[in-house]
């Protein structure tokens, strides 16, 4: 399994890559707009600095049509880095970049993927990860454990892995883990949701107090 975080938030990224098990992060126009006008080179070059190496790293082209797109990858390999994951949209044009990417040698997240057949398309093109938006399926009243699960199936032949990403719950993150995903991204209020659960805090706090009860204020290594 792999999680990457779904932010451009520094601070965030920071102290999630410093306390939980990352492997990379992913980023898109939206999860940019939340940081204001950045410098976006300057920004991505910070982020990246937070990996470590082997982590993937996954920046989007905007292109509106494939010269674009085309363009843009070559930037972001140029002035990123060579292993950096050009995330296109799972779109006709998209497509055409992809095959043109990957031929080059360089890797590709298919994103914007809502179906298996998008899924099949992406993979079939040799693409390194397929990113199917949870929580937007969901949206469109579609059920997209099982969507992840026919997208698994799809490319099961194939070297493709699946990063599901658009979470809003901790139960998404979950359900797309078993139906399949060998990777998810995940928004650091996920995380932030889980660590101030009251009920897990409650428990610690109740194991601090009978320490104190019995031991008063010292902690172990002064005993
Ligand atoms: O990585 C794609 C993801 O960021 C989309 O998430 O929350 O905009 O549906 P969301």
């Amino acid at each position: 399994m792999e999680i990457l975080l779904d932010s451009a938030n520094l601070p965030a990224v920071r102290r999630f890559y410093d306390t939980c098990p990352i492997s990379g992060l992913t980023t898109n126009p939206s999860i940019l707009k939340k940081e204001g006008k950045i410098d976006f080179f300057a920004h991505m070059k910070e982020l990246q600095s937070v990996l470590a190496g082997g982590d993937t790293f996954h920046v989007q082209v905007v292109g509106e049509n494939a010269d674009d797109m085309l363009r843009e990858a070559d930037v972001l390999i140029e002035k990123l880095s060579a292993d950096v994951y050009i995330k296109v949209p799972t779109t006709e044009s998209g497509l055409k970049v992809m095959k043109t990417i990957v031929k080059a040698g360089h890797n590709v997240t298919a994103t914007a993927v809502y179906s298996a057949f998008q899924a099949f398309l992406a993979a079939e093109v040799g693409v390194k990860y397929i990113a199917p938006y949870f929580n937007r399926m969901q949206n469109l009243g579609m059920r997209a454990d099982e969507e992840i699960f026919a997208m698994a199936s799809a490319i099961d032949q194939t070297e493709t892995k699946i990063v599901a990403a658009s979470f809003k719950r901790i139960q998404q993150v979950i359900d797309a883990i078993q139906a399949g995903a060998e990777a998810v991204t995940i928004p650091t209020d996920i995380l932030e949701t889980q660590f101030a659960n009251q009920t897990v805090n409650n428990a610690v706090s109740a194991f601090l107090q009978d320490w104190q009860s019995v031991q008063g204020a010292k902690n172990i290594y002064e005993l």
